[in-house]
């Protein structure tokens, strides 16, 4: 890791943001890493007391760019996105100032009037050593320190986009989590790895967790069941559900062990009990991650940002929405198995308009965790002028598929744009081409696989 070498390119790239006069356009992703690290780039033009406006947008697609080419500004910041993009940015914002921070592997060349902060050029694996908020964050602390007490949105960053291994951090996220601890923005505690914390009753986070294969976990009552004979309540007094963050440290140990002697484990319980970090808001980084993942997928990722800035501190309005709307997707897939197509390489959601686009990467992403088996799945699902294609490997795949260049290579078959990272990738095709996608995919598969 050569953190000494992106903080040198940082403050190169850091001079036109410090410089500019004139109007500012940032834009950056609308997943929940892209909304920290827009939260970060709004923290501090603010504090600079720069004239700028943010918006969050699905992938800068090359529509995205005709649309943004028509914005009236002098400098345009991207941040979660455009390193893979630099081709197209170049050709629709010709003479505009750019400053790009990604953690997206680059493509294409640069120019004079490129900015471009990119772990990838520092030798740092943008996959799991830092998210598109930690590069944002590094670019940004150059500027003012005023985005210091925010440096926890660079984990939660990273929490959404799956780099922990292993529950832990490694590289530079490690490094920005010692920062966070130093300054008090995050606390790490010794506890269960149950998804939801404080925001799932926990008899429904046992019922539901990936982690956690307890041997009656598909029969609520027995979770509540579980519980009890624990002495864990499972309704606090005003009604409300009992979650994990309102058990007393014994109380979790306890829960903890019992789990353990339930669900048969010798070894290796580093995927239920173990580090867990918990941000100002009380909340732990991956369930942060999901309600502001829930605020992009709804159309809503300015109620994010401004979560993650303290301005509101609840978005269950649009939680309560999209959990809805997850559940429906779901069961669309169960009730209608011919959706899913299944090959010896791999498992394929073709969802048509079933499923909203905006939807098909976190439908696959829970897929792949339970329902499917394949350790390499996609969803398609129909799009404005096209399909969305989401891609999602199995971490254990790790070194021996490469997801982003094997949907690079389809798109350059079938037409569209496609990108991402090892384990994780998407596409935007044209329409009609799902058939041949797939073929395409398969072929590739086929040749390094079954897997
Ligand atoms: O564009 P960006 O890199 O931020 O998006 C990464 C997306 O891929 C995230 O939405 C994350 O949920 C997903 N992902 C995944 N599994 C991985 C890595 C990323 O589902 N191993
Ligand atoms: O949209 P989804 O979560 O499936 O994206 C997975 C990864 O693929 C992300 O890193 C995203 O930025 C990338 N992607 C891309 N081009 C697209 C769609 C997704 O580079 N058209
Ligand atoms: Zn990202």
């Amino acid at each position: 890791m050569d953190l000494k070498k992106l903080e040198l390119l940082a403050e190169k790239v850091s001079e036109p943001l410090k410089n500019e006069t004139g109007k500012i356009h940032a834009v950056s992703h609308f997943d929940a890493d892209g909304i920290c690290a827009g939260s970060i780039a709004y923290q501090a033009l603010k504090a600079l007391g720069k004239d700028f406006d943010i918006e969050f947008i699905k992938q800068l697609e090359e529509d995205e760019l005709k649309r943004i080419s028509l914005v009236e500004a002098d400098l345009f910041l991207f941040t979660d996105l455009g390193s893979g993009q630099l081709d197209n940015i170049q050709r629709y914002l010709p003479g505009k100032t750019i400053v790009i921070a990604d953690h997206h592997e680059p493509q294409g060349e640069e120019w004079d009037k490129l900015y471009h902060l990119n772990c990838h050029l520092a030798g740092i694996d943008g996959k799991d050593e830092v998210s598109g908020a930690g590069v944002t964050y590094i670019l940004m602390k150059h500027l003012t320190k005023e985005i210091c007490p925010y440096v926890y949105l660079t984990l939660v960053g990273a929490a959404g986009d799956v780099q922990k291994n292993n529950g832990e951090f490694k590289s530079v996220n490690n490094e920005l989590l010692s920062e966070a601890v130093s300054l008090d923005a995050i606390t790490i505690k010794k506890g269960l790895r149950l998804f939801g914390r404080s925001t799932r009753p926990i008899h429904m986070a046992l019922r539901y967790s990936n982690e956690i294969d307890l041997p009656f976990s598909d029969d609520e009552s027995k979770c509540i069941a579980f519980l009890s004979n624990l002495g864990i309540p499972i309704m606090k007094n005003n009604n409300d559900w009992v979650t994990l963050a309102d058990l007393t440290d014994e109380q979790e140990k306890k829960l903890a062990t019992a789990i353990i002697l339930n669900s048969g484990i010798t070894s290796n319980c580093n995927n239920i009990v173990g580090n867990v970090f918990i941000i100002p808001t009380k909340h732990e980084l991956r369930e942060f991650a999901t309600m502001l993942n829930s605020c992009g997928r709804m159309g809503s990722s300015m109620e994010g940002l401004k979560l993650c800035l303290g301005m509101i501190d609840s978005i269950d309005h649009i939680q309560k929405k999209y959990k809805r709307k997850i559940a429906t997707y779901l069961g669309f897939v169960k009730n209608k198995p011919e959706m899913l197509r299944t090959t010896e390489n791999a498992s394929y959601l073709v969802a048509g308009d079933a499923i909203e686009d905006n939807f098909i990467g976190t439908i696959i992403s829970i897929l792949a965790n339970s329902y499917i088996d394949s350790k390499i799945c996609f969803g398609l699902a129909n799009s404005v002028n096209g399909i969305k294609v989401s891609g999602r490997a199995d971490k254990s795949l790790e070194g021996k598929v490469n997801l982003k260049e094997i949907v690079s290579n389809a798109v350059e078959v079938t037409g569209g744009e496609g990108g991402g990272h090892s384990l994780a990738s998407g596409a935007k095709l044209p329409p009609g081409v799902a058939d041949a996608f797939i073929a395409e995919i398969e072929k590739q598969l086929s040749e390094i696989g079954p897997f």
